[in-house]
């Protein structure tokens, strides 16, 4: 198959899933009182649910598969994808909320679950394998919906969950992409530069936090992108704060704690080294 056609079909299944999924949250009777009301609780407003196409999966073991066969989809193209498991018997995510996960251009490129159960043994998250459509290392979360407002302001706001760049979106700061967990990528900071120099990097204040925005730091300085970072309070993610504080709360604050990436590192290591003469010197 030529590889623009095959793009094309796994896109077209991967179309058939966020309307599977969507079906399942707004119009049956589970999804209206299991997911639905977990995204509400989230702060989440339906007009929102629906720009991010968020959906449901139900706690089923083939529901999607059957549907989808009976649809006509080709079963190696549901493996493919990952929407189902790779022996064709299962639906790859069930008993999730989900995701999904736009290329540039607005096709879904990839899926995105997460449990509502707070089991520490259950993986938070669980995503579509890569495939020819979804690169991970070159796909931003939210960039879809961000592009034009990243232009109009000449600045983009880095974070690093999915409800972080929804939440931000819905309460109007609009010029906001994650990287989704994993640490940032030269691809990925390409796809910024190429619509801003502009680079606001906003993560958690805790210790794993401040290292993942060092990390992401020196990757984009070597892509002449302007960095300024910023820690949120304690306790705090973007979609915590902004939830609880508002949108205008979020700006003013972002706008008075960042920092220029000079000074963050600095700061930080001052504070490292607060208490402790012998650090101090050799610094
Ligand atoms: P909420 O708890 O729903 O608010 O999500 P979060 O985005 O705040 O989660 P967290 O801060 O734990 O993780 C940040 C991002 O890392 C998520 O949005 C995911 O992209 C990614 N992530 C978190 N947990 C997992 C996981 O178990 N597996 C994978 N593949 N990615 C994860
Ligand atoms: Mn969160």
């Amino acid at each position: 198959m030529a590889e623009a056609q095959l793009a094309d079909s796994l896109y077209i299944v991967n179309d058939f899933g966020l309307q599977h999924f969507q079906k399942q949250l707004f119009e049956t009777d589970e999804g209206k009182s299991v997911a639905l009301s977990y995204f509400r609780k989230r702060g989440l407003r339906e007009e929102t649910i629906r720009a991010f196409g968020l959906g449901y999966a139900p706690d089923e073991r083939d529901l999607l598969l059957r549907k989808a066969k009976s649809a006509g989809h080709n079963l190696e193209l549901l493996k493919k994808v990952g929407l189902c498991s790779q022996d064709g018997s299962r639906d790859f995510f069930r008993a999730r909320v989900m995701f999904a996960i736009h290329n540039l251009s607005g096709k879904v490129a990839a899926f995105a679950g997460r449990t509502m159960s707070s089991e520490k043994t259950v993986p938070k998250y669980i995503n579509s394998p890569e495939t020819e459509i979804y690169v991970k290392n070159k796909i931003l979360y939210g960039a879809f919906q961000a592009k034009k407002a990243i232009r109009q302001l000449d600045e983009c706001l880095l974070v690093e969950g999915y409800m972080d760049v929804i939440s931000l979106y819905q309460a109007g700061i609009e010029n906001v992409v994650a990287s989704s967990g994993t640490s940032l990528t030269e691809g990925q900071l390409q796809l910024i530069r190429r619509n801003t120099s502009n680079l606001k990097i906003l993560y958690d204040g805790d210790p794993a936090g401040i290292k993942a925005a060092l990390r992401g730091l020196d990757l984009a300085l070597e892509q002449d992108l302007n960095v300024k970072i910023c820690l949120l309070p304690d306790g705090h993610d973007p979609d915590s704060y902004v939830q609880e504080f508002g949108g205008e709360q979020f700006l003013k604050y972002t706008t008075e704690n960042a920092k220029d990436f000079i000074f963050f590192k600095t700061d930080l290591l001052l504070e490292e080294t607060k208490g402790d003469p012998i650090k101090r010197q050799v610094w």
